[in-house]
């Protein structure tokens, strides 16, 4: 048994949690703006809300707080690319011009992801290092992608999900 409690203990804990790959986007000025995130996860049905964990130095964190809206864009498991260019581009180019549209708030919603839920921000909680975002569902976009499995992040990889058999 490992009891350990330093910061690679914590990471490699972490590490062996399995979470679905989203895009977080919004717009900074007109142009688009995100980030990707696994810190994501549903918080109520009554309000539908939910939160996501952004770090305060990521460079749309601040966009988020200006336009007080984002979209929640689960990517499938054929968009490791998207994952790998939001990694490798900066600010708008990080968006493939021909795989986005805007949502209702006014945020990116990605057309090639499996659904993206289009939030405005109701409430901001301070997280140490990161902003937790509450954001208020105000649609939930099913692509034709919906029925794609989804991309995961596991040990540090990327990987598919896969429906276990009964
Ligand atoms: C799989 C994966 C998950 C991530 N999850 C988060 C997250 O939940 N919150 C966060 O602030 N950054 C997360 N990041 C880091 C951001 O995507 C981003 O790289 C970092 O904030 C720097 O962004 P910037 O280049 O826009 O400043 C994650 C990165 C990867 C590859």
């Amino acid at each position: 048994m490992n009891t350990n409690t330093t910061d690679d203990a914590f990471k490699n804990a972490m590490a062996r949690f399995t979470n679905g790959v989203t895009a977080v986007t919004t717009a900074d000025n007109g142009a688009p703006a995100g980030l990707i995130a696994t810190s994501v996860c549903s918080l109520s049905a009554d309000p539908p809300t939910v939160i996501v964990c952004v770090n305060k130095h990521a460079s749309s964190h601040d966009a988020i707080l200006r336009s007080r809206f984002f979209a929640v864009n689960l990517l499938a498991a054929d968009q490791k690319d998207v994952a790998q260019r939001f990694a490798s581009a900066k600010g708008a180019a990080r968006f493939d011009p021909a795989q986005w549209t805007v949502g209702k708030t006014g945020a990116p919603i990605l057309t090639g992801s499996v659904v993206s839920l289009d939030c405005n921000v109701i409430a901001t909680h301070n997280g140490y290092s990161h902003t937790i975002f509450v954001g208020e569902i105000t649609a939930s976009i099913t692509h034709p992608n919906a029925s794609a499995n989804c991309l995961l992040w596991h040990q540090r990889n990327f990987a598919a999900a896969a429906v276990a058999a009964a």
